[in-house]
């Protein structure tokens, strides 16, 4: 997730202090590098950029003492390329006419830029971002006016994109265009700004203009407007005042830190997806060449990294360890130079899995790293690493990196069965039609179910205990719901697998006692029914996470969260937990807690 900023005003000795405070504010955001793009009084873009925490860069590259009139700024959190100075943006055209700075993807790089190469284009950095600047300065030298070189390079590239972009041949105004990646526009009196997030300017305007996608701003410092791309008709929108505090605009308007991040699900997972096939690809290959398979992760982690051992076992007959990390030493005699070990964590630095794994690289197993926090510990000990790129996530409770660390796991799955000769081509259709479709799916959830799990946590408000339960892979997904409400709402939350609580669990089941089900329409859906009976039997409140349109269920539960269908054979785990960690947040929220500081826990356990 990088931070973008862009200003243009009528004065030049206070541009470079606005971008280096605004990237300072954006630092939430996370960030491997830095740097600005300045066009100073003779006319010419001058660059300053490195990698490093944005402070030290800032004063070391002195950005406060630019001059000039129109700048922009960005905070990188690296995608494609390494953290260097060469791969920070601004990118800069062969001729020095066009800057950028990017926040998304661009997934057809690769062959524009050898198009581009051909042309006799020549390229410094490993980004998917340095085709921008150049492919714009080819269409201008083409005799094409900017806005048709965007308009045609919007045309050109696939994937997701907030752009903003300045040219030495119009010195006073900044572009601002996106598709699926976020920018705000600020308007102020004889200076207008842009960027990834409203705190970036707050302190020097706060009447604010939301651009949409497939829009283009051009500012200037005393007048901005707002085209269509696709029309390239002008679009008429009027500010809105903001009355947020800054830390309130960090978090977006929402009133927690993991509220936001809840929402946030649909837009990183689709960044995800659009990501590190290349790297995906290997993994399966190691996979599938391996004798044995473990995986080590502890809390949220451990239960994403039991997508493994649902999924890796049916496609190769392979079996799948799943270890606690702190549990690591009772395998620890298993594995040999034959083993595939992930580790799996967001953010790279628990002790517990570090130890495992540098357990298992001693003994020659193959490590595959499946991180959110980049340069992070496991990184350095991955043979191969898949960045699962959430961004940074501030609530202390996993949210957006428990999906992440699911939808990373489930892709490799399907990219092993991909690579099987003997898998059925509909299934492997089914596979990659849900995982595309997983985005919106969440959103629709989200949309549809807030207002209801803010019903329900109502009365979970008035709860000391909750059985959580499923099967199969939904026993994994009842584990994390079961984590969350422990965790923020402080409700002692057992998850069980639904067969089992017949074994003991149910005596604790009297009346209105809560149980939570997760049902997806798979191979243990009939099952679930004998334990939803058994529990309601006794008593229980029966809360179901089920198939849109399970009649059978809805019969039957005394409450239910309908799931689109499609996700019960795939990606179950990610969908399921979403009214749960509603349920849990509004829990939290209704009974006065600070979901984003739990008590007791950190956000990343440091000690063994
Ligand atoms: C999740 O809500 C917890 N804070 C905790 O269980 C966490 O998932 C666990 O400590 C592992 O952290 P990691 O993903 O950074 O390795």
């Amino acid at each position: 997730m990088c931070g973008i900023i862009g200003v243009t005003q009528t004065i030049d000795n206070s541009t470079g202090k606005i971008v280096f405070d605004a990237l300072t504010r954006l630092e939430y955001r996370g960030y491997d590098s830095v740097g600005v793009a300045i066009i100073n009084p003779t006319g010419e873009l001058q660059i300053e950029k490195d990698k490093g925490p944005i402070l030290e860069v800032g004063k070391k590259l002195e950005f406060e003492k630019l001059k000039g009139r129109t700048a922009i700024g960005h905070s990188r959190w690296a995608t494609h390329g390494p953290p260097n100075k060469i791969n920070a943006h601004p990118h800069i055209s062969q001729n020095r006419r066009v800057a950028v700075v990017h926040n998304g993807i661009i997934e057809n790089f690769l062959e524009l830029k050898k198009d581009l190469i051909s042309l006799g284009y020549a390229f410094k950095s490993d980004t998917d971002t340095e085709v921008i600047p150049q492919l714009i300065e080819y269409y201008l030298d083409q005799g094409k006016s900017i806005v048709e070189a965007i308009r045609t390079f919007t045309d050109t590239i696939k994937g997701t994109f907030a752009i903003v972009l300045v040219t030495v041949d119009e010195p006073e105004k900044i572009y601002a265009f996106r598709r699926d990646n976020p920018l705000v526009l600020g308007i102020g009196k004889n200076e207008n700004y842009c960027a990834s997030d409203i705190p970036a300017f707050l302190p020097y305007t706060n009447q604010v203009l939301i651009l949409k996608d497939n829009e283009l701003a051009i500012l200037e410092p005393k007048n901005y407007k707002i085209l269509n791309l696709t029309t390239g008709s002008e679009i008429k929108r009027t500010p809105k005042t903001i009355t947020w505090t800054a830390e309130a605009a960090q978090k977006a308007g929402y009133p927690h830190f993991m509220l936001k991040e809840i929402h946030q699900q649909p837009q990183v997972l689709k960044t995800q997806l659009s990501t590190q096939m290349e790297v995906v690809e290997e993994i399966a290959d190691v996979v599938l060449a391996a004798d044995k398979v473990f995986s080590v992760a502890a809390g949220t982690a451990y239960y994403a990294s039991l997508t493994l051992f649902h999924t890796i076992p049916s496609l190769t007959k392979k079996v799948v360890i799943p270890v606690i990390s702190a549990e690591w030493d009772t395998v620890s005699s298993l594995v040999d130079d034959k083993s595939v070990v992930f580790a799996v964590s967001q953010s790279g630095e628990t002790l517990d899995t570090i130890k495992g794994i540098k357990d298992a690289k001693s003994k020659g197993a193959k490590i595959i790293s499946v991180v959110n926090v980049i340069d992070s510990s496991l990184t350095r000990y991955g043979d191969h690493v898949l960045y699962i790129h959430t961004g940074p996530e501030i609530g202390v409770a996993a949210t957006k990196t428990y999906t992440g660390l699911a939808l990373a796991l489930w892709r490799i799955a399907y990219a092993v069965a991909e690579k099987r000769e003997d898998i059925d081509s509909t299934y492997l259709s089914k596979f990659d039609k849900s995982l595309h479709a997983l985005p919106e799916a969440i959103e629709h959830v989200i949309r549809k179910y807030e207002v209801k799990a803010k019903e329900i946590s109502k009365w979970m408000t008035q709860k000391q205990s909750a059985f959580y339960l499923g099967r199969g892979v939904s026993f994994a997904t009842a584990c994390e719901g079961a984590l969350k409400m422990k965790e923020i709402a402080y409700v002692h939350a057992e998850a069980y697998p639904a067969g089992e609580s017949k074994h003991g669990p149910i005596a604790l089941i009297e009346k209105d006692f809560p149980v939570i089900f997760t049902i997806p329409n798979d191979k243990n859906r009939k099952k679930m029914m004998g334990s939803v009976q058994e529990m309601k039997a006794r008593g229980a409140r029966t809360i179901g996470v089920i198939e849109e349109g399970d009649e059978e269920f809805q019969g039957v539960l005394d409450e239910y969260f309908e799931i689109p269908k499609g996700f019960s054979q795939f990606l179950s785990s990610i969908l399921y937990q979403i009214p749960q960690q509603l349920l849990a947040y509004y829990t939290s929220t209704l009974k006065g807690f600070d979901p984003d500081k739990p008590r007791n826990l950190s956000k990343s356990v440091t000690v063994e």
